[in-house]
């Protein structure tokens, strides 16, 4: 077990469960979610994708082959055709899958559609944060984000309240995607995620606007004093995919500001939560 250190932000290290409890569940189903809320997430991290009618689901690669039972891309595809896709059987035969049983098969099973997912925090009787990442939204030229924000409008989360932190928070490794969410809801904090750090940002600041720094393990990794550059800019870090202890040990160590996992229970544990 490793303490955590205070973080600029004031807040204890955010546990965001990636994908949903994803390592034991199948990733960006309803039964994950639920199993990342059970396993004391304080945030979930989902991606989301337009379909061909314009809905928002949550699916992580372009195409629907890796995690269902079709084939194509989730933008030539409307919802009904990835409502009749089976999204969690790849992941039973997994022995150290959460035994399958233990779920309706709908909610293991099901796409879920980003309105389900809100759905699923506003019934929650705890603080629940989310954590969207906007995909291929150089495709649809802004209607990711405008789809995005009226979602979070039409549910009441598009602002933070008056005397507190924002409920949701959009990523992308896509710069242009953040400054169209920036223009259109200047209120809602945005976090660049990173593959590497750009020469240009090595000292820890962030293009204008960006609140947040979202680097790979491997860049912290590689690299730890990014982490307090960061946060003497001013920011807030959050890292990616963290699942190892040692790295979790790590992250603790820099005073990070959020784990993105995809077993937060093991790293609520090892945070001593
Ligand atoms: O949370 C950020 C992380 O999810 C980015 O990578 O490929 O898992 O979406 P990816
Ligand atoms: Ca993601």
């Amino acid at each position: 077990r490793v303490a955590p250190e205070p973080f600029p932000g004031g807040r204890p290290v955010q546990v965001v469960a990636h994908r949903g409890a994803s390592e034991d569940v199948p990733e960006h189903t309803l039964a994950a979610y639920r199993k990342a809320i059970e396993d004391g997430a304080d945030a979930l991290e989902c991606d989301v994708r337009l379909t061909a009618d314009g809905e928002l689901v949550c699916v992580h690669d372009w195409r629907v082959n890796r995690t269902s039972n079709g084939r194509g891309a989730v933008s030539s595809l409307e919802l009904a055709d990835l409502a009749a896709l089976d999204f969690g059987s790849w992941k039973g035969q997994d022995a150290d899958a959460e035994a399958p049983e233990r779920f309706d098969p709908g909610e293991r099973s099901r796409v879920l559609t980003l309105r389900r997912l809100l759905e699923l925090v506003a019934e929650t009787d705890r603080r629940v944060e989310l954590a969207i990442e906007t995909k291929h939204p150089t495709r649809w030229a802004g209607q990711v984000e405008e789809r995005l924000l009226d979602l979070l409008a039409e549910h009441g989360l598009d602002r933070p309240p008056p005397d507190g932190p924002a409920p949701v928070r959009v990523m992308s490794f896509s710069a242009r995607s953040l400054r169209r969410v920036r223009a259109w809801a200047p209120q809602l904090p945005t976090v660049q995620l990173m593959q590497y750090v750009s020469p240009r940002y090595r000292d820890g600041r962030l293009p204008a606007g960006v609140a947040v720094a979202g680097p790979s393990m491997r860049i912290v990794r590689a690299n730890p004093g990014y982490v307090s550059r960061v946060h003497r800019a001013g920011h807030a870090v959050h890292v990616w995919t963290v699942d190892r202890p040692e790295d979790v040990e790590l992250c603790a160590r820099l005073g990070v500001d959020a784990i993105i996992t995809n077993r937060p229970r093991q790293v609520r544990e090892q945070l001593g939560r």
